[in-house]
């Protein structure tokens, strides 16, 4: 009963939707376990290039059965407009499952969302105003709306009445802002809750049918360690648990279940939004790494913040997520520099260093890195499939990596396509 999970190691955008896609290969089921159309995977196959949201990675290979989890927060009418655009794009897979018990995205989220940003002033978070907080605060105050509503439309009239009646009196003596109607939201949800019903399951119910099958499951992680509600720079993270703990809860697999869990490894840093980050370069270098990149927000086109590795914080990810192994991505970005440097300590206000991460994110923000230096390669790599073909330079600098993380590597991405990939170890 293998059930790997796919854990974004650093602030998000790691490539969790190309090592997913892989590890589809050799799976039977992918399931996404929180989150919503905040996070933008990326899927390559040939020519053809899949920005996903909400529909799990393992969407291209129809054997494959995909499952939308209880643990995330689905947006209808984007999941609607998602899978038009998937299937405009030649992906016919109709082996899509989604939990009833998942959370709705509901309008008033999102107009919160933004409406709470505007509020916070300079202290905004940069959130994907997708209305992720709103819709996860909701569920948690036991006032959300879920999939098996949509698809009663007498339940789901009831519901979203119930709720308006606190929503409204927000919206209006909070934030001066027109009230919303039951109709309105009605028009636009209960069409999508027709489209969508035939996908509509109890999903935990399938999960763990296909585990007593001896089936393998992929866990797909959106977001990543640092954005973690519990364990990342709080206040500036997502409100979900990307980490291996929201994995089990947001897919219906327990901790017994899991066979391996794999994190994924940007060769440098990069974050979107707001919030401390400590090898944040913000020089010519870090310039290089966004346009080398191409280090804007797959869901949002935010430009990208780029730094250093950060081997702290991923010791910190190792460690909270268990890792079993590494899939280091983006490694080919790196071609070109004439040394590559690795945070190895921060230095804390005090003057004294440490390797422990620390859990309050001001201190975080006033640390100082501190780095190794590594020599640089300038070969391109993308073509290359083998540890031994690697530049000398290239492979160092993964192993001293992983050495500081003290997690195996299992996989090295040298390129965005599909095929662009050392497998070290075949981590289902
Ligand atoms: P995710 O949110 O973790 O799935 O990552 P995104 O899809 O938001 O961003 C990762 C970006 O890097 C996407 O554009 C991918 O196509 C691309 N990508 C993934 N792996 C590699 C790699 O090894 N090299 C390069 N150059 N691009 C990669
Ligand atoms: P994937 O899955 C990178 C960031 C936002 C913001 C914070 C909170 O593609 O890696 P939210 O809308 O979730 O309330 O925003 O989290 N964020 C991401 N950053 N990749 C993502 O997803 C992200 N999803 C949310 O930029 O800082
Ligand atoms: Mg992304």
């Amino acid at each position: 009963m293998p059930a790997a999970i796919v854990i974004g190691a650093q602030w998000g955008d790691e490539g969790k939707g190309k090592i997913t896609d892989h590890l589809a290969e050799r799976a039977h089921m992918v399931v996404r376990y929180q989150g919503g159309n905040n996070a933008g995977h990326t899927v390559m196959v040939g020519d053809t290039v899949l920005k996903l949201h909400q529909i799990p990675s393992g969407i291209t290979r129809p054997e494959v059965a995909v499952v939308l989890g209880h643990g995330m927060v689905i947006n209808p009418p984007a999941l609607i407009e998602e899978l038009d655009t998937v299937r405009s794009l030649g992906v016919m897979s109709d082996n899509i499952h989604i939990s009833s018990s998942a959370h709705l995205v509901m309008p008033y989220h999102i107009l919160l969302d933004g409406l709470e940003e505007e509020l916070r002033g300079a202290a905004a978070l940069g959130t994907t105003r997708r209305g992720i907080g709103p819709a996860y605060a909701d569920k948690y105050a036991r006032t959300g709306i879920r999939v098996q509503d949509l698809v009663d439309p007498a339940r789901f009239r009831e519901r979203v009445s119930q709720a308006l009646k606190r929503v409204n009196l927000e919206l209006t003596r909070v934030f001066d802002h027109d009230p919303m109607t039951v109709e309105s939201i009605a028009e636009q949800y209960l069409p999508t809750g027709e489209r969508l019903a035939r996908y509509v399951t109890d999903t935990d119910h399938l999960v763990q049918e296909a585990l007593d099958q001896g089936k393998r499951l992929v866990l797909e992680g959106a977001q990543a360690t640092m954005l973690d509600i519990d364990y990342g720079t709080y206040p500036y993270v997502t409100s979900s648990s990307p980490t291996a703990g929201g994995a089990c809860q947001g897919s219906g697999v327990s901790p017994m279940q899991v066979s391996h869990v794999l994190g994924i490894v940007k060769a440098y840093t990069s974050r979107v939004g707001a919030g401390p980050f400590p090898t944040e370069l913000l020089d010519a270098t870090g310039d290089w790494l966004v346009e080398q990149g191409h280090e804007y927000g797959t869901s949002t086109g935010r430009r990208r913040r780029c730094g250093w590795i950060d081997t702290v914080a991923l010791r910190y990810a190792a460690r909270v997520n268990g890792f079993s192994g590494l899939a280091i991505t983006r490694l080919d970005v790196l071609t070109g520099l004439d040394q590559v440097l690795i945070c190895s300590a921060y230095r804390l206000p005090d003057g004294s260093l440490t390797r422990d991460y620390p859990a309050d994110a001001d201190v975080l923000a006033h640390v100082e890195p501190i780095y190794i230096s590594m020599p640089g390669w300038s070969e391109p790599i993308s073509h290359l499939r083998s540890v031994q073909d690697l530049p000398e330079a290239a492979w160092a600098y993964c192993q001293r990596v992983s050495e500081l993380i003290n997690t195996p590597i299992d996989l090295i991405s040298v390129g965005a396509e599909r095929d662009e990939l050392v497998v070290i170890k075949w981590p289902l």
